[in-house]
C-alpha cells in the first residue's frame, strides 16, 4: 500500500451555500465555534451532552483512557430505554407519534410514545418469562417490522444483548452469529415481505439452529399473511402470546454506562465476521448528540431512514438516537422499485417526510430510471436530506441536492461504521456543501488521513483515515476476540485505523474514497471477501476461490469472484448458476457474486496468500503495482 497520494482534482472548487435560515435556526449554529469549543474541553463538551439525558446515577468522571481501552462516563447508570420512552411519556410527548410502518401496499401502523412503551414493556415481562436475564444474549431476525424495534427495545429495557442479524442473511451466516453470541433466544417472523412475495424468515431459523446448542426458545411472529404458522410446542412461542397476561410496565435494568447494549456483527478484512460490541452510556450520548445536530433534528420533524434495522444505521438513527431525541420516525417495510420507482417519493409526500436518510446506491437507481418518478409528487415538506454508506459521488449529490431536495434541503454525507456506532464525518446543516467530500469531523471527534506511519498528510493528499481520540459511541471490543479490536489501535501509531483511503481537502474537507483492505461495499452493504471465499469453498466443485470488488456504477460495487475447480468438474454455466445459488443459500443474497470466473492458477504470494488486488488491477486494465511478493 502506498504511504499517501497526491490528487489532481480537476475543474474549480465548487460549494453549495444553503439558505442562511438553516444556519440560524440550527442546533449547531457554528461549526467553527463548535469545534474550536469541543477542542478547548472535549470531556467537557461530551458532558454537557450527557446532562441532557436522564441517568440513575451520574458519572464519577467522563472518560477514562487506557489506550486502547476507554470507559466513558464512569460509574453512571442509566437504561437507554429510559431516555427512548419513559422520559417522553412523562412529558409532552405522550401522544406524540413515535413511530409509523408501511408496508409495501401501503399498509400502516401508528404507535404513540405510550403505545411504543407499553407494547416494550410487555415484551420485556414476555422475555423475563422466558428466563432472559441481564447479560443474556437475544437474537433478532426479522423483517422491518414494528415488532423488531420492540424486540431490541425490550431487550435493552431488560439489559439482555441483542444481536441483530439483517434478514437478509442465509443459513450459515445466521448460525455463525448464533453461535458465536451463544444467543439463547432467537426472535424472528415467519415471514419478510419483499416486492410482493414472501421470504421464509422461520424456515431459515429452523434449520440455522439444529448446529446451534445455546438456543432455548424461539419467538416467531405470525404475520399471517399466507396461512397460520405452525409452532412447535416444545421450542417456539408466538410474540404476541408472550406478551399476554403479564404487566404493560417493567422497570428498566439498571445498567452501568459501561455494560453491553448489543452485539452487531460486520465483516473482517479476514476470517469471520467481528460482533461489534457497544455499551449503554456512550453510544447513548454519541447517537443522542449526533442525531440531535447532524439531521438538526426539531421536535416537529417526520423522520425517515430506509436502512434496515439490521445495519448499524438503523440501530443508531432509526432506534436509539431518533427515540433518545423524542422524534416521530418513519419505518417502511419498502424497496425503491416496488411497486414501481416512485414508492420512496409516495412515502415522502404521504407523510410529510422532513428529513430523508438513504443510501448512495439508492440515489444512483433513482437517477438511472429519471427524474419524472420524483417528479410527479409533492416533496415539499424535506428539510434535510441525508446520505450514507458510501462515497456519494459529485454526480449523485447534485441530483439527491436538485431533484429531490429541489436546490434548498442542504445535504448531510455521513461518514461512520459499525464500529464507530456514530456519526463522524460530515458537513453540518447550514455550512458551505462541497459535493464528493463527506465534510469536516463533528465537533465531538478528531480525524486525519495519515500517512502509514501516522503522520499527517498535506493538504491535497490522500492516505489512511483515522480517528486521534475516543469517542462516546465507539466499539469497546470485539466479542470474545479483543485482538481483533486492538488491531484497530494499533495498525497505525496512536490513532483508529478505519480501514479507508481519503484524501484531505486543502479546505479541510475530507474525501472518503473506499475501503483500503478486503472489504467490499456492496449498493453500501459491508461484506469480507473471506466470507464469500469460504463460501464458495464449501461447494463440492470449487477447489480455491478469490474475491474482489468490481467497481460499479450503481452498487459501487459487485461482487466477483475467481474460482479453481476441483479435478472431476468441468466449468460450465449451469455450474455458475449452481455455485451463486449455493452462495445465496448459505451467506443469503447480499453476497451472491455477480461474475464469476473459472480459473487454473490464482496470483499468489511465495507464503500463499492470493493477490486479490492484482486480480482486481487485471479486472479493471490498469497497472497491478508491485508484484514482487508474487509467485513465480
Ligand atoms: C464503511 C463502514 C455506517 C453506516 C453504514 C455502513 C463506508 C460509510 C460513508 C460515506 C463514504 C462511507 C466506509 C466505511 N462508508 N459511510 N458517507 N462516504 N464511505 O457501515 O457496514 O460498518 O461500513 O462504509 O467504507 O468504512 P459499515
Amino acid at each position: 500500500m502506498a504511504e499517501s497520494f497526491e490528487v489532481s482534482m480537476a475543474g474549480e472548487e465548487k460549494y453549495y451555500v444553503p439558505d442562511p435560515s438553516y444556519k440560524e435556526h440550527a442546533w449547531t449554529k457554528d461549526y467553527a465555534r463548535a469545534y474550536q469549543e469541543f477542542l478547548a474541553d472535549k470531556e467537557g463538551f461530551w458532558e454537557k451532552q450527557a446532562h441532557h439525558l436522564e441517568w440513575f446515577k451520574k458519572w464519577d468522571k467522563v472518560l477514562e483512557w487506557n489506550y486502547p481501552y476507554a470507559r466513558w462516563f464512569v460509574n453512571a447508570k442509566l437504561n437507554i430505554t429510559s431516555n427512548c420512552l419513559d422520559r417522553h411519556v412523562a412529558n409532552h410527548r405522550r401522544n406524540k407519534v413515535a413511530l409509523i410502518w408501511r408496508g409495501e401496499e401501503g399498509e400502516e401502523r401508528i404507535f404513540t410514545y405510550k403505545k411504543l412503551y407499553h407494547e416494550v414493556c410487555r415484551f420485556a415481562n414476555g422475555l423475563k418469562k422466558l428466563g432472559v436475564a441481564k447479560g443474556d444474549r437475544v437474537c433478532i431476525y426479522m423483517p422491518l417490522v414494528p415488532e423488531q424495534v420492540i424486540a431490541m427495545l425490550a431487550c435493552a429495557r431488560i439489559g439482555a444483548v441483542h444481536s441483530v442479524v439483517f434478514g437478509g442473511f442465509g443459513v450459515n451466516a445466521l448460525n455463525m452469529r448464533i453461535n458465536d453470541a451463544e444467543a439463547k433466544i432467537v426472535i424472528t417472523a415467519d415471514v419478510a415481505i419483499r416486492r410482493g412475495k414472501t421470504i421464509p424468515l422461520k424456515t431459515i431459523v429452523e434449520e440455522a439452529i439444529i448446529n446451534a446448542p445455546s438456543i432455548e426458545k424461539v419467538v416467531v411472529l405470525s404475520r399471517e399473511v399466507d396461512q397460520p404458522v405452525e409452532l412447535h410446542k416444545e421450542m417456539e412461542i408466538d410474540f404476541y402470546e408472550l406478551m399476554e397476561g403479564v404487566s404493560a410496565e417493567c422497570k428498566p435494568e439498571v445498567m452501568d454506562a459501561e455494560d453491553p447494549l448489543f452485539i452487531l456483527y460486520t465483516s473482517g478484512s479476514t476470517g469471520t465476521p467481528k460482533g461489534i460490541v457497544h455499551t449503554c452510556g456512550g453510544y447513548m450520548v454519541g447517537t443522542y448528540y449526533t442525531t440531535l445536530n447532524v439531521f438538526d433534528l426539531k421536535d416537529t420533524d417526520v423522520y425517515w431512514c430506509t436502512a434496515d434495522t439490521g445495519w448499524i444505521t438503523g440501530h443508531s438513527y432509526v432506534v436509539y438516537g431518533p427515540f433518545c431525541v423524542g422524534a416521530t420516525v418513519v419505518l417502511a417495510e419498502a424497496v425503491p422499485d416496488y411497486p414501481d420507482a416512485g414508492s420512496f417519493w409516495k412515502i415522502i409526500q404521504d407523510l410529510g417526510i422532513t428529513i430523508f436518510y438513504t443510501a448512495p446506491t439508492a440515489i444512483r437507481m433513482f437517477m438511472r430510471v429519471g427524474e419524472e418518478w420524483p417528479n410527479r409528487y409533492d416533496l415539499s415538506s424535506l428539510r434535510i436530506l441525508g446520505s450514507v454508506g458510501e462515497p456519494l459521488n459529485p454526480e449523485a449529490f447534485e441530483w439527491y441536492y436538485r431533484i429531490i431536495g429541489k436546490n434548498r434541503c442542504p445535504v448531510v454525507d455521513t461518514w461512520w461504521q459499525t464500529e464507530t456506532g456514530m456519526q463522524m464525518i460530515t458537513t453540518m446543516v447550514g455550512e458551505p456543501m462541497r459535493p464528493g467530500f463527506a465534510g469536516k469531523a463533528i465537533p465531538g471527534v478528531v480525524a486525519d488521513v495519515v500517512t502509514k506511519q501516522g503522520a499527517p498528510v498535506e493538504p491535497g493528499n490522500g492516505g489512511f483515515l483515522v480517528i486521534r481520540d475516543p469517542w462516546p459511541a465507539m466499539l469497546r471490543t470485539v466479542y470474545k476476540n479483543d485482538e481483533r479490536y486492538r488491531t484497530y489501535w494499533h495498525t497505525i501509531p496512536d490513532c483508529y485505523t478505519a480501514g479507508d483511503l481519503a484524501v484531505k481537502g486543502k479546505d479541510g474537507n475530507i474525501m472518503i474514497i473506499g475501503r483500503a483492505d478486503d472489504i467490499i461495499i456492496v449498493a453500501g452493504h459491508n461484506i469480507g471477501t473471506a466470507e464469500v471465499e469460504s463460501a464458495l469453498v464449501s461447494h463440492q466443485a470449487v477447489a480455491e476461490a478469490a474475491v474482489i470488488g468490481k467497481p460499479d456504477p450503481l452498487k459501487g460495487n459487485l461482487i466477483k469472484a475467481f474460482v479453481i475447480l476441483r479435478v472431476g468438474f468441468q466449468p460450465s454455466e449451469k455450474l455458475k448458476s449452481d455455485l451463486i445459488y449455493h452462495v445465496r443459500m448459505t451467506l443469503g443474497p447480499i453476497a451472491m457474486p455477480s461474475e464469476i470466473d473459472f480459473m487454473d492458477k490464482l496470483p499468489k504470494t511465495r507464503s500463499g496468500k492470493i493477490m486479490r488486488r492484482v486480480l482486481k488491477a487485471k479486472e479493471m486494465g490498469i497497472d497491478p503495482g508491485d508484484v514482487s511478493t508474487l509467485e513465480e
